[in-house]
Formats: C-alpha cells, structure tokens, sequence
C-alpha cells in the first residue's frame, strides 16, 4: 500500500482482536517510529503485557472518572477504556513538556500509526493515558514499566488487528478549514 492510500484508509480503531501482532509487524511500527522527524532523543515504551497495559488503562479511567465534565461523561460510557484493551501499547515519553516534545511526540505516533495502517494494523492515537502517570499514580505507574521519573508520558498509540466491529467508534473532527492564499 502507497502511503496516500493509507492516509486515504486510515481512521481510529478501538476495538481489537486479543491475538498479538507479530514480532515482524511490531518491529516495522518501531522503525517507522525511528524514522520520524525529531529534536533531539526518541523515548519510546512498547507495553505487550496485558495485566500492566489494564492496570494503566483503569488508573487513567479513574483518574478521568474524578474529573468533570466531558471527560467524566467519556470515561463513564459502558465499556470504555482509555486503552482499549489493544493488545500493544506505544508510550512516548520525553524529559519535560514543551513544544519540541510534543511535536516529536506527535510525529512519531503519526508515523507508527501511518506504518500500521499500510500493514493492515489498527491503531489509535491517545492522549487520555497521560492521567496514568500523574498525582497519586506516577511515581507507581512509572516504576512498573521503567520511565524515569524525569520524565512524562506525552502520549501513546494503542495497535492490535481490528475487530470485526468497532464498539467504541468516536468522531471528534469535523471538516478542516483551510485558509488558500493564491
Ligand atoms: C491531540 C489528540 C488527542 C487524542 N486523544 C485521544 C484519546 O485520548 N482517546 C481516543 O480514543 N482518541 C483520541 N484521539 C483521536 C481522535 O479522537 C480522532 O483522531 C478524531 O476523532 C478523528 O477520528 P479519526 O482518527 O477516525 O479520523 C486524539 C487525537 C488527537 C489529535
């Protein structure tokens, strides 16, 4: 697949088979992830454990669930977890929040999510699991899958083979607005 077929194909998917992905397919996501742009070091955690990958998930469900608002109601819906019990987890971290940090962040979850789309992968891109790692569950969080404590958990990309129907669909984005100078 060209990557404009993959961008033409690729949408959220929440919803996963509970087989594993290959060592093959996880090790084309982590070179795609290499290859993006960026400023300075990659950090990168593949989580392929499920009782840590839900442990993380239902911290951050909690943590949403004691906010207000939309987030509360999000995180109320029957189902819901911010992970989606997908069966690989990508976290990238970074030694502080900042607009380069978060712009390599955001790269290289692009491009793992681009890789596994062409591959026939689903994938997400998350922010809500960030909740994991702050207040009274960071220092733990951290200390289970080895992020210094320096550093913070930006964001992550859930990927696993789509199921055959997606329980947890969600279209946040309307239409851009473009802005053409000629
Ligand atoms: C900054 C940002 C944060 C996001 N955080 C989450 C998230 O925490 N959970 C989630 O399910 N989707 C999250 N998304 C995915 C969006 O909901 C999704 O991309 C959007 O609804 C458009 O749908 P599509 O990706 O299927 O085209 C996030 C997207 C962006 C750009």
């Amino acid at each position: 697949m060209d990557v404009l077929q993959a961008i033409e194909i690729r949408s959220s998917i929440r919803s996963f088979k509970q087989e594993q992905i290959s060592d093959e397919e996880l090790n084309i996501l982590i070179k795609a992830a290499d290859r993006a742009p960026r400023n300075g070091s990659l950090h990168l955690t593949v989580l392929q454990n499920r009782e840590i990958i839900a442990k993380i998930s239902e911290d951050a469900k909690q943590a949403m669930l004691s906010e207000g608002g939309w987030v509360r109601s999000r995180a109320s819906e029957k189902g819901y977890q911010p992970l989606y019990n997908a069966p690989t987890v990508f976290l990238i971290t970074d030694y502080g929040i900042n607009k380069y940090s978060l712009l390599t962040a955001g790269l290289t979850a692009q491009n793992i999510i681009m890789a596994a789309t062409a591959i026939g992968l689903g994938s997400c891109f998350i922010t809500s699991v960030s909740r994991a790692f702050d207040g009274k569950y960071c220092v733990e969080n951290k200390k289970l899958i080895n992020i210094p404590s320096e550093q913070e958990v930006i964001c992550a990309v859930v990927v696993g083979y789509p199921a055959e129907v997606d329980e947890h669909q969600f279209k946040g984005a309307g239409k851009a607005i473009v802005n053409h100078i000629k």
